[in-house]
């Protein structure tokens, strides 16, 4: 039984580990994110979670100390994906409005990744009776919800806009093609005509 105990706060050692790491990463992105959106919103997100993020890495290195052990991370290897991908689609060439909802859903990956690996965390806590850590690790966890609503409220209405202005720049398109068409049609007649004037002539 107490082999029992030991290997599950072993795991939740791991875990905040990982989640350490995780965070880590982000602060080092957000900034990335943050000058590669166009959206003021949207930046502004990216900003403010990036304070909110420094906020986090506190409340491990705060677990951490209860736990008298080291705070020391593990290459969590899972954001190290999802931070990546994110850094390709910020270099892909977009339009302005395409490009942010593309980082924005990016950014909602990185917070539902994270919300899972919190909820695992405080559920072991929780498990390990560490009342304060649990409560400690569902606060971030309602703070990565929020971001996520954040994220998906902008993703909404970039997704609308982008919509709108694609609509906008099909019906330019198609003003422009029957305009030329017209164009087209008569330079055939013309050509004909004068084609079967030199017929007969001939
Ligand atoms: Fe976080």
């Amino acid at each position: 039984m107490a082999k029992q105990v030991g290997g599950l706060r072993q795991l939740f050692l791991e875990e905040l580990q990982d989640l350490f790491d995780a965070e880590k990463q982000l602060v080092r992105a957000l900034p990335k994110m943050a000058k590669s959106a166009t959206d003021t919103e949207l930046e502004s997100a990216f900003r403010e979670h990036l304070e909110v993020t420094r906020g986090q890495v506190e409340r491990l290195e705060q677990i951490f100390e209860s736990m008298d052990s080291r705070a020391r991370s593990t290459p969590c290897r899972g954001m190290k994906g999802i931070v990546e991908e994110g850094a390709e689609i910020m270099g892909e060439g977009r339009g302005e409005r395409l490009l942010d909802s593309a980082i924005a859903a990016s950014g909602r990956k990185v917070e539902h990744y994270e919300m899972m690996g919190y909820e695992a965390a405080r559920s072991i806590a929780q498990q390990l009776g560490m009342r304060e850590a649990a409560q400690l690790l569902q606060e971030t966890l309602r703070e990565e919800m929020q971001a996520d609503r954040q994220l998906a409220q902008i993703s909404k209405r970039l997704l609308k806009e982008s919509g709108r202005r694609s609509m906008e720049a099909g019906s330019e398109t198609r003003r422009a093609t029957r305009k030329s068409s017209r164009g087209r049609t008569t330079q055939p007649k013309r050509a004909a005509r004068s084609t079967s004037r030199t017929s007969s002539r001939s």
